[in-house]
């Protein structure tokens, strides 16, 4: 962690992996959330492309409990594009950012030859409402608030196999803020709290686990996949990330012996603003369903937490 008596305002933030964005303290009241994410397009349809970058940069604000309020763009995008191209990718990031009910205030472009767009996120929060990755608690419930398989549907939309209503699906979720589930959970008691990107979902629980002291126990069958990624994985058409974060967390996981192979890789593959994983106490958990239920928001309960260290995953 950081030196906490030479920033005593700094609530979250200074290089923790642990933490999805950096949390200042203003007031009592009042701290600020700040973070930024961008990346290459991973679908075609640039507004797609815009509105999606947005979704999943202001998703680290949401994991750490906050709302978006002010947002900068990030666009390193070839003069040689057309115009309108840029136009478009803009202005789907320009609309996720008004559907966040944040202010879109600026930003920067560079001319690069590889296309990439995102989005600086400044969030607040209440100081005594920062939810972090480590206080999740033995006997805490494990909920996800979308489903899994983005990535590998937009892998093999890249390679130009996917089918239509698959990439439609993945879209969609991808779209999809987090900010609704972000509330719901801060009006009861959560104990911890990530988003699942870039090191898939066993990645995400290991940061989780980690800080906490705890094992998170994942039950497979309980967890929801994105239409075609089964399908996909069954034909092993998994991204290079799968591989490269298998490498990086294998040591901390365990499979019972009946999770197949293709499921044990889905839950490695990388995804993109993907839903929150958070860590519920089980007395809360009954008002919490009945909250998403309400809102009319997804809400999965896919495992558990118990004592011990690492993640362990059955079917
Ligand atoms: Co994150
Ligand atoms: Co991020
Ligand atoms: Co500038």
């Amino acid at each position: 962690m950081f030196p906490a008596e030479r920033f005593p305002r700094l609530l979250a933030g200074l290089g923790s992996v642990y933490d999805d964005a950096a949390v200042y303290k203003l007031t009592d009241e009042l701290a600020l959330v700040a973070t930024l994410d961008f990346f290459t397009p991973i679908v075609d349809d640039p507004y797609q492309f815009g509105a999606i970058a947005a979704a999943n940069a202001f998703s680290d604000v949401y994991a750490m409990g906050g709302q978006v309020v002010l947002a900068l763009n990030i666009s390193c995008l070839s003069e040689c594009l057309p115009p309108e191209i840029i136009a478009e990718i803009l202005r789907g990031g320009a609309d996720k950012v008004a559907e966040a009910g944040g202010v879109l205030v600026g930003g920067h472009s560079i001319d690069d030859k590889e296309p990439k767009y995102g989005l600086v996120a400044l969030g607040f929060v209440h100081p005594d409402r920062v939810l972090t990755k480590a206080g999740a608690q033995p006997g805490d419930a494990l909920v996800l608030t979308k489903p899994l398989g983005v990535g590998i549907v937009t892998t093999v939309l890249k390679a130009g196999q996917a089918k239509p209503a698959h990439v439609d699906a993945s879209v969609a979720s991808m779209l999809k803020l987090n900010r609704v589930a972000a509330e719901l959970l801060q009006q009861g008691t959560t104990h911890a709290c990530t988003d699942v990107t870039g090191f898939a979902l066993l990645g995400h629980a290991w940061e989780m686990a980690e800080p906490s002291g705890v094992q998170l126990r994942i039950c497979a069958g309980k967890i929801p996949f994105v239409p075609g990624a089964a399908d996909y994985a069954d034909m092993w058409l998994f991204p290079a990330g799968t591989a490269n974060n298998q490498h990086a967390y294998r040591d901390h996981v365990g499979f019972d012996p009946d999770v197949p192979e293709e499921i044990q890789q889905l839950l490695y593959t990388p995804e993109t603003s993907g839903g929150l994983l958070a860590a519920i106490p089980p007395e809360e958990l009954d008002a919490l369903k009945a909250r998403f239920a309400a809102a009319n928001e997804p809400l999965w309960v896919i495992g558990e937490v118990v004592t011990g260290t690492g993640i362990e995953v059955s079917m």
